[in-house]
């Protein structure tokens, strides 16, 4: 891989530095415009990602972070783990922006919001500063995202390193999901479900969860980071659908901010607080999509797959929108149980199950896994049936025992469906599919909500 920058991109990364840098400079005027302040520094960790995924490679590849594209007729080995330099820009970024969003409640804190007689006056009497009014809590929430944030990409790196069991990988994002929950628990505290009109007359409006709500977001961490790690395996596909997720999240905040909704809207802040989580992370992996895209120079490692899981998990959580969540990753879930045959070893699952790459066409076709022993009875007849209703490929002998069977992966299956392709546009397909089920899922949450409940809160 071109390891410099061309001069192209020197002069381009650096015209939008400095443009963005202009535009930070000028938001300490008023309030401190943290939303302007924030597409700044996502412009600037773009940059930086850019650059610095560029810069790294060769230092990734002489320290065994590599990989081999097993698309290409070529297997040559390119850096691998670039997930983690993205993850950093984005860490930095999110902590060197703490002082916008709260710029406002600094200055307020600071000074007796403007009131300088009264600060003064209880200043004789108590410590001179008027902290309680500077919103802790909100405080509190962000630098619990940014510390779960942090334990997932340890944790990943540690993965990407020493290649973790399976059950065991399972378990990494409960951890990273503690101080996040506790900030929940402690700030928030909302264990209660509004309940389904139909189901009301059993439960009434409202349910609480109790404890089991905590069960179900550590279960929507684990879902959302393992779900991506799975969903991949061609160039560009994991940051991508992370980049269509993480647009359709923002499409959903935008909605609750524009100037047709009433203000002071009770939800504004939590999807203020997604902006800021998101626009660095869409920053971050534009860059690395640049360089992750058909035909790939750069992989991401589960490093980036278990950090953009997080990104969504925790901003669907202290943004207070998890169900929201749940429809834009419809296709990761219907991946998820689709592979659960394989996962729980009901049918041997082999160490990777990418498309198969052919070598003669030049495309991609499903990959197989060959059963060497019978399969037990009812699993054989439960994949001749998945075959006839066109959810699986499935080889038998003249005997009626199976012998083979595509891989249990959606993108096995897409390929299934239509036939071998080129990586890329396999790649386009899925991504398609994942913005069209996302867009659906949106249009359905804001608009059919009103049959099952009483009120749609946007
Ligand atoms: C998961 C999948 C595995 C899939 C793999 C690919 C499950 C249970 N596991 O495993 O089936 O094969 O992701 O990411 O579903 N690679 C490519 N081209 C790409 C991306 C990756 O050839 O576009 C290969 C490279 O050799 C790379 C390796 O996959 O080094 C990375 O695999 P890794 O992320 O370690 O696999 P898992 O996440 O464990
Ligand atoms: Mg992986």
């Amino acid at each position: 891989m071109a390891t410099a920058l061309g001069q192209t991109e020197v002069y381009s990364l650096l015209a939008l530095s400095l443009a963005c840098l202009g535009v930070l400079a000028n938001t300490f005027q008023g309030d401190g415009e943290p939303l302007i302040a924030s597409i700044a520094f996502s412009g600037l960790a773009f940059a930086c990602c850019y650059a610095l995924v560029r810069w790294l490679g060769d230092a990734f590849m002489r320290r065994g972070f590599k990989g081999k594209d097993m698309c290409k007729l070529k297997q040559t080995e390119i850096p691998e783990t670039m997930g983690a330099v993205c993850a950093m820009v984005y860490l930095f970024t999110l902590v060197i922006f703490i002082p916008w969003p709260f710029y406002k409640d600094i200055v307020a804190a600071t000074s007796g919001g403007g009131n300088r007689d009264v600060m003064r006056e209880l200043g004789e009497v108590e410590t001179g500063r008027l902290l309680h009014r500077f919103p802790h809590n909100k405080l509190a929430s962000y630098l619990s995202a940014i510390l779960s944030l942090q334990c997932i990409v340890l944790l990943g790196i540690g993965d990407d390193l020493f290649d973790i069991r399976w059950r065991h990988k399972l378990l990494i994002p409960v951890i990273a999901a503690i101080p996040m929950l506790i900030v929940y628990f402690v700030d928030f505290g909302v264990t209660q479900m509004v309940v389904p009109t139909p189901l009301r007359p059993y439960l009434g409006e409202l349910f609480d969860l109790g404890w089991l709500y905590y069960v179900y977001m550590a279960l929507l961490s684990i879902f959302s980071t393992n779900s991506i790690n799975i969903f991949a395996g061609i160039n560009g596909i994991e940051v991508a659908q992370s980049l269509v997720i993480a647009l359709l999240i923002v499409a959903n905040d935008v909605l609750y901010l524009t100037p047709f909704t009433p203000y002071p809207h009770p939800a504004t802040d939590s999807h203020l607080f997604s902006l800021y989580l998101l626009l660095p992370f869409i920053g971050v992996s534009l860059a690395l999509l640049k360089h992750n895209w058909y035909p790939a120079k750069v992989f991401v490692g589960d490093t980036y797959c278990y950090f953009a899981g997080m990104v969504f998990a925790v901003d669907g959580i202290l943004g207070h929108f998890s169900k929201t969540l749940i429809l834009l990753l419809l296709p990761q879930g219907f991946n998820f149980i689709y592979s659960a045959p394989q996962l729980f070893h009901l049918v041997p699952c082999p160490r990777h199950r990418l498309p198969h790459f052919n070598a003669r066409t030049g495309l991609l076709e499903c990959s197989r896994v060959e059963f060497e022993r019978p399969l037990a009875q009812p699993i054989a007849e439960g994949l001749k049936l998945l075959h006839r209703l066109r959810l699986l490929d499935v080889e038998t002998n003249e005997k009626g025992q199976v012998l083979s069977s595509s891989n249990f992966t959606l993108i096995n299956l897409w390929l299934v469906w239509f036939g071998p392709m080129r990586e890329d546009r396999l790649a386009l397909g899925l991504l398609a599919f994942q913005a069209g089920v996302g867009l659906l899922g949106l249009f359905v949450r804001h608009r059919m909500a009103l049959l099952i409940f009483t009120a749609d809160n946007w």
